[in-house]
């Protein structure tokens, strides 16, 4: 365990960041409330995302439900897919991730993508033992584990649903409506900010791993062979990237450069992947990430999830640790192909041709009722099978019979009585199944970087001291306002400018308890940037000032109180 990130949990519990749920009851694995500062924190956070990702993109957000049906994840792949590796202790009977027991305890780093029984031949191998009792789990099987929160919608079993994922599938899964909102023109991208649920073996490291969490996702849909992001716009952002090769090499390192760059280079092979990584890297230093402990990561060819084709993390160092905080994954066409198959609905927009195109069609006839009687009645069966076979193999109906296949059966039928034809037809377009590229935020993973970033410890007049040097941007309290003393005057005027500062819409605690060198430490433990404080001067002069304080110096200014709230409403909004 890590001093800063043990420090920083007691301080979140304290200051009422965030704190395990449930606490009455002991608590419970995989489960935190934020508490009124975490809050407010989160939800600055969630609101520079949609600022940056949703509104100054120009993408459309939703708001889908957290439990879907079976059938989607069916499609998802997640019902099969979705599973982490679990090995259960003989003794305890505590369960752990097989793949996180071997990366804790061997030089394996990326034990997740190696096959069950390699997993069970290294455990083995190294003789590792349960981290909970030291009981050997030599002699056990290690087995996949589906990580979804399965329910039941209604009453009785019938109907079973699935607490979602990922917020991605409700974006998915409205592709057919969401694409008429888009007057069906690629490209267009749809976002969302909500609760993603995993059952995960073993929830770790406060809310850096946990069952129940927030993401904020944007499905950016193109047309692969007609669309192109604007890459000069992020073209000179500076990044630190971790590619797959030199993941994979003896000595590699990461590499220092801009996007257009690593573009050039070819270390970003994808350019709409490219763009997002642009646009993101600034974004996260504007939140309070440290740049000297951010990079993207490449995923490694075995790591990748079920739908990605290329994948790179956003990660961030804590305490000597690398974090995923977010995925800008190139999905393909999957996600869309897998609903279109299994729902039946459309997920395809109409491309328009520049010009209207000729093209040879081979075409059966429609009505085939007279064959009914040969096929059990369903003649619109070997239209099917047909008018399926003439689009794919034209030379099927050069003889005088053509076979077709009717649920595992052969028939001949003589091509004269198909009535196969080709015809010339005009087209003005065809149906292409757009591709996704996915940037996927862990909010709580955020906004946990951003606290053990921003914590500091110094000295203040002799006193040890601990603040968080939060951004104004997204400091959840802004402003603390103190009386100096106790007196009815004094309060009254620092209720007033509290009441003055609130209505410019800055988030404003008022504080008259304890001496103000401990109203200065707490907010600094808040990571309020400014404390004003109201004493005679003020009340008895004709606009006597405040005293403003600084968070980060210490330092303190006169300010008159007509000024306050302009010049305090200034510097929150950068
Ligand atoms: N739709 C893509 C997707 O869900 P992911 O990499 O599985 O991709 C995206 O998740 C982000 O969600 C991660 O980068 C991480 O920040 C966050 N996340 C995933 N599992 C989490 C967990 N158990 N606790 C907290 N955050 C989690």
């Amino acid at each position: 365990s890590d001093p800063t990130s043990e420090k920083l949990v007691e301080l979140a519990k304290r200051r009422g960041y965030f704190f395990q749920s449930s606490g009455a009851y002991g608590g419970v694995g995989g489960f935190y409330t934020f508490g009124p500062q975490g809050a407010a924190l989160k939800g600055n956070v969630e609101d520079a995302w949609r600022d940056r990702f949703a509104v100054a993109e120009g993408n459309m957000e939703i708001d889908a439900p957290t439990i879907m049906p079976e059938p989607v994840f069916e499609a998802s792949g997640h019902l099969d897919g979705f599973d982490d590796m679990l090995v259960e202790c003989p003794e305890c009977g505590e369960s752990h991730r097989a793949d996180h027991v071997v990366e804790d305890n061997t030089e394996y780093e990326d034990a997740e993508s190696l096959p069950i029984p390699e997993v069970e031949e290294v455990i083995a191998e190294y003789e590792l033992v349960c981290p909970n009792c030291g009981a050997g789990l030599a002699d056990q099987d290690v087995e996949t584990f589906n990580l979804m929160f399965a329910t039941n919608i209604g009453p009785g079993d019938s109907d079973p649903g699935y607490m979602r994922p990922e917020t991605a599938q409700g974006i998915f899964v409205e592709f057919p409506r969401l694409k008429e909102y888009a007057r069906n023109q690629l490209p267009f991208g749809v976002t969302q900010i909500g609760r993603a649920y995993r059952n995960e073996i073993s929830p770790r490291r406060s809310i850096i791993r946990t069952r129940e969490f927030t993401q904020a996702e944007l499905e950016y849909f193109i047309d692969p062979e007609e669309d192109e992001p604007d890459l000069e716009a992020v073209a000179d952002v500076e990044v630190t990237l971790y590619p797959a090769s030199e993941q994979n090499a003896d000595d590699g390192s990461e590499i220092r450069t801009t996007i257009g760059e690593a573009i050039e280079e070819g270390i970003i092979t994808s350019p709409w992947v490219a763009y997002f990584l642009g646009v993101a890297k600034p974004w996260y230093e504007a939140v309070g990430v440290d740049m000297d402990r951010f990079r993207f990561r490449q995923h490694l060819s075995g790591e990748r999830a079920h739908y990605a084709a290329d994948c790179w993390d956003a990660e961030s160092e804590v305490d000597g640790n690398w974090i995923e905080m977010a995925g800008f994954a190139y999905r393909s066409d999957y996600d869309l192909s897998k609903h279109a198959e299994h729902s039946g609905d459309r997920f395809t927009v109409f491309r328009q041709y520049d010009e209207p195109k000729t093209v040879e069609r081979a075409t059966v006839d429609p009505d085939m009722s007279y064959l009914g009687p040969e096929f059990g009645g369903d003649a619109q069966a070997v239209v099917d099978e047909l008018e399926a076979l003439a689009a794919r193999d034209r030379e099927a109906f050069e003889g005088d019979t053509v076979e077709i296949d009717l649920e595992g059966e052969s028939h001949e039928i003589p091509v004269e009585q198909t009535g196969f034809a080709v015809e010339e037809q005009t087209e003005a377009g065809e149906h292409i199944t757009p591709h996704v590229i996915e940037p996927s935020f862990g909010v709580d993973r955020l906004v946990y970087t951003v606290l053990h970033h921003a914590y500091r410890e110094d000295e203040v007049s002799g006193e040890d001291r601990t603040f968080l040097e939060l951004e104004p941007e997204v400091a959840p309290t802004f402003v603390g306002v103190f009386p100096l003393q106790t007196d009815d005057e004094l309060e009254a005027e620092a209720q007033t400018i509290a009441a003055e500062l609130r209505e410019a819409g800055l988030s404003v605690t008022y504080d008259d308890s304890g001496n103000i060198g401990r109203r200065y430490r707490r907010q600094d433990e808040v990571g309020t940037p400014f404390c004003v404080t109201v004493d005679y001067e003020s009340i008895e002069q004709e606009d006597g000032g405040v005293t403003v304080r600084e968070r980060d110096s210490t330092d303190q200014k006169r300010l008159p109180i007509d000024d306050l709230a302009e010049t305090l409403s200034a510097i929150r909004a950068g």
